[in-house]
């Protein structure tokens, strides 16, 4: 990714990662097809779950995982350890069924909450559409 593109995405990423609870519920609002994947959240409606230890665990593991992604960029030498944590994460999704569409579905719901809470415009966007076509395109390999 350009130094440019790689400022845009760390910026705006670091304006909304402590919101990792209203991160995941706006994920589950938008496409309640991703809830469903969840043998802890199935099922259930979206306020009885969103308050529990088990949601704040689940969009911390998410976050969290943004975060390390998004810090390796920009860095040198670090493809083999991105490449290696999104193998890994692809691998695990396989193994629960999740498909590139509920991927896309992922990507666009995180991209209208990065919009609703930034300055937002076309650079921006299309530095973290690069953002996502990177990690997409190592997770899907693996998918
Ligand atoms: C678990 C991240 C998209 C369903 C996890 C974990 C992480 C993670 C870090 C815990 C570690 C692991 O088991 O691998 C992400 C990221 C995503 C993403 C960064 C998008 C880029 C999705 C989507 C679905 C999904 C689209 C469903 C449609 C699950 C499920 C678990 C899980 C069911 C297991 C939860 C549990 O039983 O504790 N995810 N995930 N994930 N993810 Fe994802």
């Amino acid at each position: 990714l350009p130094a440019n593109e790689v400022a845009a995405v760390k910026d705006t990423w670091n304006h909304i990662k402590h919101d990792e609870v209203a991160i995941l519920e706006a994920v589950f609002k938008a496409y309640p097809d991703i809830q469903a994947r969840f043998p802890k959240f199935a099922g259930k409606s979206l306020d009885s779950i969103k308050g529990s230890a088990d949601f704040a665990v689940h969009a911390s593991r998410i976050v969290s995982f943004f975060s390390e992604y998004i810090s390796f960029l920009g860095v040198e030498n670090t493809q083999p350890a991105i490449k290696t944590i999104l193998n890994e994460l692809g691998q695990s999704h396989r193994n629960r069924g999740v498909t590139k569409a509920q991927f896309e579905e992922f990507h666009q719901a995180l991209m209208s909450y990065l919009k609703s809470h930034n300055m937002w415009n076309a650079d921006i966007a299309h530095a973290w559409d690069d953002a996502f076509d990177k990690m997409y395109f190592v997770v899907f390999s693996a998918l």
